[in-house]
């Protein structure tokens, strides 16, 4: 569609942002639909959110997605935010309405309907969620309301436990949280029916990686990871070739997607499209963020 002056802008800041795949992403999802809107990269610096969010307002740009590393620090400059960018205290994803900024974190649920999509229903299974980051707290609170049995296994022990003291306390949940170490993760692997990669390993260029030795997958397991450069790992590379069902960080990055897309528009993601555009991206350049 031709830009005239009607169009409008989306966009994603961050820090850095010249490898973002986002553009790609929801300018393939708009012509696909045929939407007067144009998405685009802004680098910006950390000193530079709050002048960022005025000249969405001034501007009047329709969404941003936020990504590192602002998704905590602008959510002082909104106006309102939904839940699950309240309980997070971070937001991927801002929507102007006629002025009022209001912030969501689509994160969370963008990983649920990636393994929904992919056949696999997260409601009342055994998940094993690794990291205590910003991703992996989103992923688990999504995860609580479509399951009661989460392990959360991090690095540094007291992330995880603290952040599963207080998802309990918010959610009335009985979420573990402990250290990550090979006992807890041959422990855990047991009986985890869903396993997430929500930390950075097995990210280029320490691709030669993975968390879970190989022997413990099993083929009843779906195992979702959250990194998709490589879109894929080590980790699913080791969970396919044991039988196991895997989804790619790609995915995840699809629906998180879709599910800003939603918020602007009001209407259903072209998801086939914006895999396309996405995995071409990837396959031809070699982008990596
Ligand atoms: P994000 O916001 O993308 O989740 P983050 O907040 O930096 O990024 O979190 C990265 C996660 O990957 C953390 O859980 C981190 O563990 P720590 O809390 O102990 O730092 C985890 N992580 C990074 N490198 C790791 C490694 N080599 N082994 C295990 N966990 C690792």
């Amino acid at each position: 569609m031709a830009i005239t002056g009607k169009t409008r802008i989306c966009g994603v800041i961050g820090d850095p942002i010249e490898h973002s795949l986002s553009p790609t992403m929801h300018n393939a999802a708009f012509k696909e639909i045929g939407l007067d809107l144009v998405f685009l990269a802004f680098k910006v610096t950390p000193d530079q959110v709050e002048n960022a969010v005025k000249g969405v307002r001034s501007l009047n740009i329709l969404g941003l997605n936020v990504t590192m590393p602002h998704k905590n620090k602008i959510i002082s400059y909104l106006d309102k935010l939904d839940p699950t960018a309240e309980y997070l205290k971070s937001a991927n994803t801002i929507l102007n309405a006629n002025g009022l900024l209001t912030g969501f974190n689509t994160d969370g649920t963008g990983a649920m309907q990636a393994l929904l999509q992919n056949g696999t229903d997260p409601n009342g299974k055994k998940m094993l969620i690794l990291g205590s980051g910003g991703a992996a707290k989103a992923i688990a609170f999504a995860a609580a309301r479509t399951t009661d049995q989460i392990v959360i296994l991090n690095r540094t022990p007291n992330k995880s436990q603290e952040f599963a003291k207080n998802l309990n306390h918010t959610l009335k949940t009985k979420i573990e949280g402990d250290a990550l170490t090979s006992q807890s993760i041959e422990k855990n692997m047991q009986d985890a029916q869903i396993i997430i990669n929500a930390t950075s390993v097995g990210m280029q260029p320490h691709d030669k990686i993975s968390l879970i030795p190989p022997k413990l997958f099993k083929q009843t397991q779906t195992i979702l990871d959250i990194v998709y450069n490589p879109i894929e790992t080590k980790l699913l590379n080791d969970a396919k070739k044991a039988g196991a069902k895997t989804v790619n960080g790609v995915e995840m990055l699809i629906h998180q997607g879709a599910a800003s897309f939603e918020i602007w528009t009001n209407k259903p993601a072209p998801i086939e499209a914006m895999r396309k555009a996405i995995t071409n991206q990837l396959m031809t350049k070699g982008e990596s963020t």
